[in-house]
């Protein structure tokens, strides 16, 4: 089958062939199109098809995913920039410092963590005094939802 493009003149793909390219599953793209990350166009016959830009889409996606970040705020990364543009090298050196930004802060969070679980393994006293994960009756829901002495912790850092 002889390749098609889109009116722009750029070659397009079919949902199989980005799955193929970009070693996700169609499943999974057909989630990220859902979620706004990536768009498709439809052909005559209203199948999908992406311009081969959205390759480099997907690797920053999936880049961000393993290092942690929510799909939310790769949406809004991105949501800067046109759909299925080339970003520019500045604009992934903007995006990839915010992104720093929050890996740097989920760090502090877990070593925050790991500092406490320090005091407790191999320990198991469950202390309402000494242990920093003891919560007795749920007074920390008085101050705001999530963990509360995690969060408390990586803000001394
Ligand atoms: S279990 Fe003993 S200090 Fe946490």
């Amino acid at each position: 089958m002889a390749a098609e493009k889109n009116p722009d003149g750029v070659r397009s793909l079919t949902i199989g062939e980005v799955a193929r390219r970009s070693g996700v599953p169609i499943s999974t793209l057909h989630f990220y199109e859902s979620k706004g990350l990536i768009a498709s166009t439809r052909n005559a016959g209203n199948q999908r098809r992406f311009p081969s830009l959205v390759l480099r889409s997907i690797a920053i996606i999936k880049v961000a995913q393993r290092t942690g970040i929510p799909l939310e705020e790769i949406k809004r990364a991105m949501g800067r920039y046109p759909p299925n543009s080339k970003l520019t090298a500045a604009q992934w050196g903007e995006m990839s410092s915010a992104w720093r930004d929050n890996l740097n802060e989920r760090i502090r969070t877990l070593e925050a963590l790991r500092d406490s679980l320090d005091n407790c393994i191999g320990c198991g006293c469950l202390s309402l005094n000494d242990c920093p994960l003891r919560n007795p009756s749920d007074t920390l829901a008085q101050e705001g939802p999530g963990p509360r002495i995690l969060e408390r912790a990586s803000q001394r850092i």
